[in-house]
């Protein structure tokens, strides 16, 4: 049951204001649609994507009945306890160079919880959104599922964006889970998170175009290694097949892969899998 306490606690977001303040004259955003519930919004703007939507199409929602995060997991959270939010692209770069796009994604929600919530967040390789600092430090906030669209000659490209914001330990998916209340957040306010989220993600989605999709000359690359928080450790990356490698993670290649160092010197690409940080004693 919903009580009075919730409904407070979790306003709903606005769809016509949100359209009026960010589908402007030169803003990024050409379509957003707010909806109550939805079994995804990346399997819902993917749909519309194969329909002819627009670059730059955005679908939000209130409730995410099926919603998916990486490597098939699921992606679970309340109604109204955060942010589940997707963004179409037709990118006109070279398809190589779209591997930043997930990697975008991230810089651009960090930088949204830092001027909305007043909260540092760090990214884990590659795109997972956590506490940079404090007692919860590396508890995952959020992540990030890009997906291309099948059968449109790869012409397009969804990034959804998930975000905790006001769960409660009791609601956390997963204990090594947190949320930006839980983190310290200054405002939970979804409305200015959401707002400041798709125009930092206009900003950087400019600059990478203009830069041909060059992720060092848009100045993506520095912004993300400033954010990410595996470049220097010891990390166990566990790649499809099976195969894990364990060694330092030691920076990126040109496409955003990570490049991880075992301790008989060999350079592995970690394109992608999943990537545990591991502490010191755990390391050899
Ligand atoms: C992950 O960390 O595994 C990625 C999670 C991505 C979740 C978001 S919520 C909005 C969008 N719609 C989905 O079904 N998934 C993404």
């Amino acid at each position: 049951m919903v009580s009075a306490y919730n409904d407070l606690d979790r306003p709903p977001l606005d769809e016509r204001s949100l359209q009026r303040a960010l589908m402007v004259p030169g803003g990024f955003v050409s379509a957003l649609r707010v909806l109550p519930s939805v079994e995804s919004t990346n399997s819902a703007l993917l749909a519309a994507a194969e329909d002819g939507a627009p670059h730059a199409s955005v679908v939000v929602a209130e409730e995410q009945t099926a919603g998916r995060g990486r490597l098939g997991r699921a992606w679970t959270a309340p109604p109204r306890s955060g942010l589940f939010v997707s963004i179409l692209m037709r990118p006109e770069v070279p398809v190589g160079a779209w591997t930043w796009l997930p990697l975008l994604a991230g810089v651009a929600a960090r930088e949204a919880v830092a001027r909305t919530a007043g909260l540092e967040v760090a990214l884990k390789w590659p795109n997972d959104i956590v506490v940079a600092k404090g007692e919860l430090e590396g508890r995952k906030l959020g992540g990030i599922l890009c997906e291309t669209v099948a059968g449109a000659g790869e012409n397009a490209i969804v990034a959804g964006i998930g975000l905790n914001v006001t769960l409660r330990e009791h609601e956390l998916p997963v204990p090594q889970a947190s949320s930006l209340v839980l983190a310290g957040a200054e405002s939970t306010d979804r409305d200015p998170l959401l707002r400041a989220l798709l125009r930092a993600f206009g900003t950087w989605y400019g600059r990478w175009s203009e830069a041909d999709g060059d992720a060092r000359a848009a100045g993506l690359a520095e912004a993300y290694r400033e954010a990410c928080t595996t470049l220097g450790r010891q990390v166990r990356a566990e790649l499809p097949g099976q195969r894990v490698v364990t060694g330092m993670a030691t920076g990126l290649d040109a496409g955003g892969a990570l490049l991880v160092t075992t301790a008989d010197q060999e350079e592995v690409t970690i394109g992608a899998g999943d990537v545990v940080h591991l502490r010191p004693e755990e390391a050899n």
